[in-house]
């Protein structure tokens, strides 16, 4: 089988630049499965299906259709042949991510769907129980740490690249709650995976953290 490298992490923690630094300094395909999960919520919420209602999630997430596509040193998701870009990281989405991505069908079938991408060549995937749940097996798992108020100033300074002005504070109340939820969730909750190689990115820039994974790599 193809290589998988698993890194999972709180929001804000780096898993993101990292999982990106590592796929083009390795040649490992960049796989993002939070995005799938945001994808989930952007067509619930399109489709006026009530989030906080784990059914109708469910029976609704069954029928959505995800293309994957190898582009540019990742595996891009295409819904109806578009990509969804940042309509799947807006405020709203936040807020409606958690609950989506609590429901068991739901993460039944992304997980099913990351199973899958290794067909598409070596990949490096970042998220929630990637390590945990997703690829347990895999001999390349790894958790990324980070204290929460530089969570939140990394998370706002990325946002707001991306127009999406709030203050740090806000930025940090939306991180707590979304960890809350995950790391308390019955179904695959956030956890440091047993036996992974936990890393904490508060001090390390990410030059830092790429060169400690490749040390394990080899
Ligand atoms: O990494 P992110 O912020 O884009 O993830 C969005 C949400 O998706 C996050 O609040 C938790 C959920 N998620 C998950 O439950 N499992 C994953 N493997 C990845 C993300």
């Amino acid at each position: 089988m193809n290589k998988v490298i698993c890194i999972d992490g709180p929001a804000g923690s780096g898993k993101s630049t990292t999982a990106h630094a590592v796929s083009e300094t390795l040649g490992v395909l960049f796989v993002d499965s939070g995005a799938l999960y945001r994808i989930m919520t952007r067509e619930c919420l399109r489709a006026g299906v009530d989030t906080a209602d784990p059914a109708a999630v469910a029976a609704f997430c069954k029928g959505v259709k995800v293309d994957f596509v190898v582009k540019g040193g990742r595996v891009a998701y295409e819904v109806g042949g578009e990509e969804p870009g940042d309509t799947i990281r807006t405020p709203e989405i936040n807020a409606h991510v958690s609950p989506v991505s609590a429901v068991p069908e739901v993460r039944a079938i992304v997980t099913g769907w990351l199973r899958d991408m290794p067909r598409l060549g070596d990949i490096v995937v970042e998220g929630r129980d990637i390590g945990s749940v997703v690829y347990p097996d895999s001999p390349y798992r790894f958790y990324l740490d980070c204290d929460p108020d530089e969570r939140a100033r990394r998370r706002q300074k990325e946002d707001a690249s991306k127009g999406f002005v709030q203050t740090e504070e806000q930025v940090k109340a939306s991180l707590l709650a979304r960890d809350r939820i995950d790391s308390s969730r019955k179904t695959a909750p956030l956890k440091v995976p047993e036996g992974a190689i936990r890393i904490d990115t508060t001090h390390l820039p990410v030059e830092g953290v790429v060169a400690e994974i490749a040390r394990h790599l080899r």
